[in-house]
């Protein structure tokens, strides 16, 4: 049993943040499907797994020898079928949380926030990009959110955030045209996983009726669907958990 039938039956996949909430939930479900044959799993401080199909990496966003060393390690065998950023900052410590009023808005953890969100991935994009199957379907998403919408933006509020998920989604639509001219096959997509109960959402849920709220791994199978899904004439869009298009 598969949830990626339209990816290659033999699926040499990497997640990069396998140790957030729903980047776990992605390994997990991932090491199960009978259409994956290796699961590269991307984190700081790189994860034991029991299954000797995940292989384990370190990788950290602020240094980009090490994403392009990870992306190396990755691709050395096979290319990379599908690639799942799901790495992202909301809140850190005392530090950084997200703003209710322009009165918040604070230059060290807005750059923090647009390092972590948007220029990080943007570097992932830069080394495992060129690094995926280029004779079949082959898919690289990022796990944006619905309220880096600026067409969808009513209530304003967490600008630090929204900002920076503003700019991933440019970063997507943009390497999605780039991409496109030498891998047609390729689809380049970010997408909103829900609202779902992980370390980034814990703060803000409290009033978030349950049957809203997601478990990662249903979050998780669901961005699959749709991974699995789009098609290559839909690269570069904005997708949320249920196949439906964000606005930009
Ligand atoms: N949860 C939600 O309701 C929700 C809603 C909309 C969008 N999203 C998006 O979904 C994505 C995943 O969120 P989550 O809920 O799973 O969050 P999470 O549980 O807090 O996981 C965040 C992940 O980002 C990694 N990370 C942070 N800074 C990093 C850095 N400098 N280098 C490498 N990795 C770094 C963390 O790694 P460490 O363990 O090393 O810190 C962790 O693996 C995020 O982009 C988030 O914005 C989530």
């Amino acid at each position: 049993m598969t949830l990626l039938s339209s990816l290659h039956p033999n699926s040499n996949v990497g997640i990069i943040g396998a140790s957030g909430g729903i980047g776990r939930a992605f390994v997990e479900l991932l090491v199960g499907d009978a259409g994956i044959r290796q699961v590269h799993a991307f984190c700081r401080t790189p994860l034991e797994w029991a299954e000797s199909k995940v292989v384990s990496h370190s990788l950290d966003l602020a240094n980009e020898e090490s994403i392009e060393a990870a992306a190396s390690a990755a691709a050395s065998e096979a290319p990379l079928d599908l690639v799942i950023v799901a790495t992202g900052i909301l809140h850190r410590g005392e530090g950084i949380r997200p703003e209710k009023s322009m009165r918040e808005l604070d230059s060290r953890s807005i750059a923090e926030v647009l390092a972590v969100n948007s220029i990080g991935p943007s570097l992932v994009a830069k080394h495992f990009l060129p690094k995926l199957r280029r004779d079949h379907k082959a898919a690289f998403a990022v796990l944006s959110a619905r309220v880096g919408s600026i067409g969808d933006n009513r209530l304003g509020g967490w600008t630090a955030y929204r900002m920076s998920k503003a700019a991933l989604n440019m970063l997507v639509k943009t390497m999605a045209i780039e991409q496109a001219r030498t891998a047609p096959d390729s689809v380049v997509v970010a997408l909103h996983p829900g609202t779902v109960s992980t370390e980034l959402s814990r703060p803000f849920t409290g009033r978030v009726p349950e049957s809203q709220l997601f478990r990662p791994r249903m979050s998780a199978t669901k961005l699959l669907g749709v991974l699995d899904r789009v098609s290559p004439d839909q690269t570069g869009g904005f997708f949320a958990y249920d196949g439906s298009r964000i606005d930009y």
